[in-house]
């Protein structure tokens, strides 16, 4: 299995997704930050997975790979993106038909700080305060996938 994972920061989620696919697959991570996907390939080198698990620096923007993917993936990133539905628009280009987008975002619809305190409206209105909760949702539906629903996690207690 062929993996992208846009804005990889320093290879967390890239990593983990090279120990799933193994040395049959492979996992893109891109990140605009310079410094992010040099360290994230030398984590890929220490875990040993610098063979499969390979780190570009690119914008969503203007980024275009030489190969089409089977998943799509990402962690905190489209929470953060001005046009969230045009960016994963352009990148539906790069997956391969029946392929999976699977993002883990963070949305706040309730913020309330007991008590209250302006310092928490402050925090809340920034780019994942609940002016972006009407955003997300739509976001697949304007961009072409279609969503799915899957099964609760099992609560960890
Ligand atoms: C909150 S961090 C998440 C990092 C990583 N996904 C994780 O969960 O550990 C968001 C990342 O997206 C990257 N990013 C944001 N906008 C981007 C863009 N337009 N093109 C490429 N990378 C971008 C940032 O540089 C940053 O590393």
């Amino acid at each position: 299995m062929h993996v992208l994972d846009l804005g990889c920061g320093v290879g967390d989620v890239s990593l983990l997704a090279g120990q799933l696919v193994g040395p049959s697959g492979s996992v893109l991570g891109i990140d605009r930050s310079q410094d992010a996907v040099e360290t994230a390939e030398r984590r890929a080198v220490a875990a040993g997975q610098c063979y499969w698990v390979r780190f570009a620096s690119a914008d969503f923007a203007s980024f275009v790979p030489e190969r089409k993917f089977d998943a799509i993936i990402g962690r905190l990133i489209l929470m953060y993106l001005p046009e969230p539905a045009e960016t994963l628009r352009r990148l539906a280009g790069f997956l391969r038909p029946g392929g999976i987008v699977a993002f883990q975002e963070m949305s706040m619809p309730t913020h309330e700080a007991s008590p209250q305190h302006r310092s928490s409206h402050r925090c809340s209105a920034g780019s994942f305060g609940p002016s972006r909760e009407p955003v997300l949702r739509p976001t697949w539906a304007e961009s072409c996938f279609r969503p799915i629903s899957l099964p609760a996690c099992p609560s960890r207690r």
